[in-house]
């Protein structure tokens, strides 16, 4: 392929995501009526991945829970039509006191809920007095939770012990020290788990100890089926102490594709050091180099990037890990699972929502860069919090939707490369900071479709800055052929009226 080709990095488009694309009229009447930007979410593709992962728990002949990490995304659509999924199978991990309400409002159950992450004593007394789970971080937290247990007479509460820094298997016999998972603020690191359970026998007027977790920010297999099978064995360890968990919770991170072709995020990232090598020009804004350097001829440093084409993610990912001999005991993690009667408990943020979503956004402006005259700058009606791929180091076209009839316009010559800016009066607003080749130059009143941003990207850094407006977000359901939407808050997951009985 010649060097100058374009350096496409298309996004993964699949069914019903790919059918609501096509309807670039009715995205452009969203955009003119609600505004850019504007998040569309599709409710009914979060039950259909939350059926995929329950199948792999089929396959494996496994139980438990599949638990939404909420925190991907503030959507009411979302967690209501997850609410209507099956209550013994799909759940909704909860990270804040609002999230916690939210979750409870739109139909879970505190039995569905489970608690993690940072917690306040007020996030603490409605888990515990709706019956939720507690993901407990640290010995110190399980006290605070019991005296408030026993201080408000509430029922005895379920909890899950959150561990971190699991050792290689130098450390199994408690000798070792060399630590392979990344650390973690958060848990109690394996090599203080003997405080952690002297804390839960002493609680246990106020705690019941349901099972143990971990979540390992990382894609990494091999760490993670290490860390399952660890707390298969430590779980052992707790039911000689007279213990009773029953189930290892797994965190999230199954992660997601967001670019189709293997070959194109191949071919991007050799350019990108090439370009930081100076062989070819910059590919980035200002030559940023998302991490690499070059020092002395070579390419040094680590590329801070999402790895935007995968071969197995989510649903798949969760296979593999649960089919691949664990490292100690040289059986899948999915039998020694079985054999210890064990329910898995997952909690999938990014990968619960792929293909959930779109964010669109308005062209307000189409000029030459200064510095290159062959490339160009874009404006849109939306700034980088609005869409925060970038933040993620997730690197992935948009798909240009033409106003109507603008395919012939004059600036429809063939691809260009063009540097997509935000609203914002700041230097550094850039929706992303690589040059975007596209198929053509847009043109005011397109509108670019930012593809499969529910997990993290629609809401999570959204802001007021410079009082721009905060996007709007609608649900989409396709009913009898038609597209329908309605505000995100008023989405309820029930069968439209015409379409029969309520
Ligand atoms: C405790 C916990 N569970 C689940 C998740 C969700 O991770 P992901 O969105 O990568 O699946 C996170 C993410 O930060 C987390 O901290």
């Amino acid at each position: 392929m010649a060097k100058d080709a374009p350096l496409y990095l298309r996004p993964r488009v699949e069914p019903p995501l790919a059918a609501l694309l096509g309807e670039a009229g009715f995205l452009h009447s969203l955009v003119d009526a609600l505004g850019s930007p504007l998040n569309v979410l599709l409710p009914e593709v979060v039950a259909e991945n939350a059926d995929r992962f329950l199948s792999v728990y089929r396959r494996h002949r496994l139980s438990g829970r599949v638990y939404f990490a909420h925190k991907a995304n503030r959507s009411s659509a979302l967690v209501r039509r997850l609410a209507a999924c099956d209550p013994e199978a799909v759940g909704v991990d909860v990270a804040s006191l609002g999230e916690l309400r939210h979750a409870l409002g739109c139909g879970f159950t505190g039995d569905r809920v489970m608690a993690t992450g940072p917690k306040d004593p007020e996030f603490l007394w409605l888990a515990a007095r709706v019956g939720a789970t507690v993901n407990v971080d640290s010995p110190g937290e399980l006290r605070k939770l019991a005296e408030l247990v026993r201080g408000h007479g509430l029922s005895r509460t379920r909890v899950l012990a959150r561990l971190s820094g699991f050792e290689s298997d130098a450390g199994y016999g408690g000798t070792g020290t060399r630590v392979l998972s990344r650390g973690s603020r958060f848990g109690t690191p394996v090599a203080e788990a003997e405080v952690l359970w002297s804390a839960l026998e002493e609680h246990r007027d106020a705690v019941e100890l349901v099972g143990l977790a971990y979540h390992l920010d990382t894609t990494g297999l091999e760490e993670k089926a290490r860390a399952l099978e660890r707390c298969v064995l430590l779980m052992d360890e707790c039911r000689a102490r007279g213990l009773a968990p029953g189930a290892v919770d797994i965190g999230g991170g199954f992660g997601v594709g967001y670019v189709a072709e293997a070959a194109e995020w191949e071919r991007w990232t050799t350019a990108l050091s090439e370009a930081v090598l100076g062989l070819r020009p910059p590919l980035t804004w200002r030559g940023h180099g998302y991490g690499l350097r070059a020092e002395a001829g070579t390419v040094r440093g680590t590329a801070a990037l999402y790895p935007a084409h995968r071969t197995v993610a989510g649903p798949g990912y969760l296979d593999e890990l649960l089919s691949r001999p664990a490292p100690a005991l040289g059986r899948s993690p999915a039998t020694l699972l079985l054999e210890h009667l064990n329910d898995l408990y997952i909690e999938p943020g990014r990968a619960l929502v792929d293909q959930c979503g779109v964010s669109l956004a308005r062209v307000l402006e189409v000029r030459r860069t200064d510095d290159a005259p062959d490339r160009y700058l874009v404006r849109l009606g939306m700034n980088a919090g609005d869409v925060s791929l970038e933040e993620h180091g997730v690197l992935v076209d948009p798909v240009l939707l033409p106003r109507d009839g603008a395919r012939d316009a004059p600036n429809s010559e063939g691809p260009v490369g063009v540097h997509l800016v935000g609203n914002l009066c700041l230097e550094a607003d850039l929706i992303t900071r690589r040059l975007v080749h596209l198929p053509r130059l847009p043109c005011p009143g397109d509108v670019m479709a930012f593809v499969n941003t529910a997990g993290y990207a629609m809401d999570f850094h959204a802001h007021r800055a410079q009082r721009q407006p905060v996007a709007r977000t609608v649900a989409v359901t396709r009913e009898a052929g038609t597209w329908r939407w309605c505000p995100d808050e008023d989405y309820w997951p029930l069968t439209h009226p015409e379409e029969g009985p309520f």
